[in-house]
């Protein structure tokens, strides 16, 4: 295991990549830097392997977690980067294409592979799940540990990238396929393009999981998927704004704006512009700095675009606003999953993100021939769903990585269930 991770640092090309004994915040840690020149690399190169931090094994009971640091593509499809973390069960599980060996006679299993996308909902680069994990607090991380108890191997992308654009559609989808196209050529022990891939999300995960199963058609058809899993997608963002603004969840509009509009430096630096001059205008910056938990603390209640705007709405919705909300903020219009099966479910009674909006979204991929399962749960909200869902993606999951999905669920066409 030492001598391949040896071999390993010296094949990626970095002698100094030593693992830091506790870890360091990413803001501040050297190693979330890309190598100089790195705009020249192909989408999914890999530029750094590191054991990760602390001990992480120990919080999630696996063997051992990887940081990798890969080429991505931004919203204004210009070269960046982003980190996923690998985490290896300590029993993995199997899948039909285990049969294969690798070299040296070593049999090789091949257990699934599970990109999983936490919702990480913040503008902050502290943030990123291959940091706030070692916050043993950190909600909605149970996904986590049912992957892993199955013996699947998991990668958790910081998907919004370098700058944190939560909300930004395209930095996200293409932040997750190349996260898959990294953990696939990291040569890291018993993980390589044979093990069936998949990705599941929910909620901001499911942002980012729709948007890769959209553009990947277009941006990573090398990529061979067998499904993703998308729960709650955020289908169109303005229309979860206008839904959670003066209620408990109003602290994700101010995130949700400064993410999207990192993406646009102009678009920011006009938003910014047009804060109320005085307290509330540090008051609405603070949001770059802090967690989901605290943010969702902080503007509990508030009407965000009143509160904080000269002029309301009519500067978030500005003219100099238009590419951002166009480009990144809805699902739908850059490209249908047509490469793999997708499974898709939501509570009926979704208070946050609107259940119409994903019906439509999934109507208008299977008008030109995706392969869908949505599940509706009629009970429950958006909360409950994130918990009461679960079961029912991991039975699918299952399913197209042990192949039995043609035997379980209508492998062509479109089929909308009331659970
Ligand atoms: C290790 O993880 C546990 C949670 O499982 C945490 O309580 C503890 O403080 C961590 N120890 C170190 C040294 O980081
Ligand atoms: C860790 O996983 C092993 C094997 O699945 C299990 O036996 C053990 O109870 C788990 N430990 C914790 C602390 O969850
Ligand atoms: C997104 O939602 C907003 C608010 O409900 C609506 O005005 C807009 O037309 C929607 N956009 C698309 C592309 O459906
Ligand atoms: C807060 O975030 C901004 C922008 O991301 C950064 O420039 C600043 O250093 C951060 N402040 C603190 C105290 O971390």
């Amino acid at each position: 295991m030492r001598v391949k991770l040896l071999f390993l640092v010296f094949f990626v090309g970095l002698g100094a990549s030593t693992t830091p004994r506790t870890p360091i915040p990413p803001s501040k840690d050297p190693w979330y830097r890309p190598p100089s020149r790195f705009e020249s690399a192909a989408p999914g190169t890999v530029f750094k392997v590191r054991q990760a931090p602390g001990n992480l094994t120990d919080m999630f009971n696996c063997s051992a977690v990887y940081n990798i640091l890969y080429r991505t593509t931004d919203s204004q499809y210009l070269p960046t980067w982003a980190v996923t973390t690998l985490y290896i069960p300590l029993k993995s599980g199997h899948s039909p294409r285990s049969a294969t060996t690798q070299g040296q006679g070593d049999a090789a299993p091949s257990p699934p592979f599970l990109t999983w996308l936490h919702p990480y909902d913040s503008n902050s680069l502290d943030s990123s799940p291959s940091y706030l994990f070692y916050d043993a607090s950190t909600p909605f991380v149970q996904d986590l540990r049912t992957a892993l108890s199955r013996g699947w191997h998991v990668s958790v992308p910081d998907y919004e990238g370098p700058k944190a654009s939560f909300t930004a559609g395209v930095m996200s989808g293409h932040a997750v396929l190349d996260s898959v196209r990294a953990v696939q050529r990291a040569r890291l022990p018993s993980i390589d393009d044979r093990n069936p891939a998949a990705i599941w999300g929910y909620s901001g995960g499911g942002l980012a999981a729709g948007w890769a199963a959209e553009l990947q058609a277009s941006y990573a058809p090398d990529l061979e998927l067998a499904g993703v899993a998308m729960g709650s997608p955020v289908v169109n963002v303005t229309d979860v704004l206008y839904r959670v603004n003066n209620t408990p969840l109003a602290g994700l509009i101010p995130p949700a704006l400064l993410g999207l509009t990192s993406q646009y430096p102009d678009a920011q630096k006009f938003l910014i512009s047009h804060l109320k001059p005085g307290p509330t205008n540090d008051a609405f910056l603070a949001a770059r700095n802090v967690s989901w938990t605290q943010a969702i603390q902080t503007f509990s209640g508030q009407d965000i675009a009143t509160t904080y705007f000269i002029n309301g709405l009519a500067d978030v919705f500005a003219p100099e606003m238009r590419l951002a909300w166009g480009r990144d903020s809805c699902m739908g219009y850059h490209g249908v999953p047509w490469m793999m099966p997708v499974y898709v479910y939501q509570a009926a009674h979704d208070e946050l993100a609107s259940v119409d909006d994903t019906a439509a979204l999934v109507a208008r991929y299977c008008g030109v021939g995706a392969n869908i399962f949505f599940e509706r749960n009629q009970v429950g909200g958006h909360l409950e769903e994130l918990v009461a869902g679960a079961p029912g993606a991991v039975r699918w999951l299952a399913s197209v990585f042990d192949g039995t999905y043609s035997q379980k669920y209508p492998s062509t066409g479109c089929t909308i269930v009331d659970v």
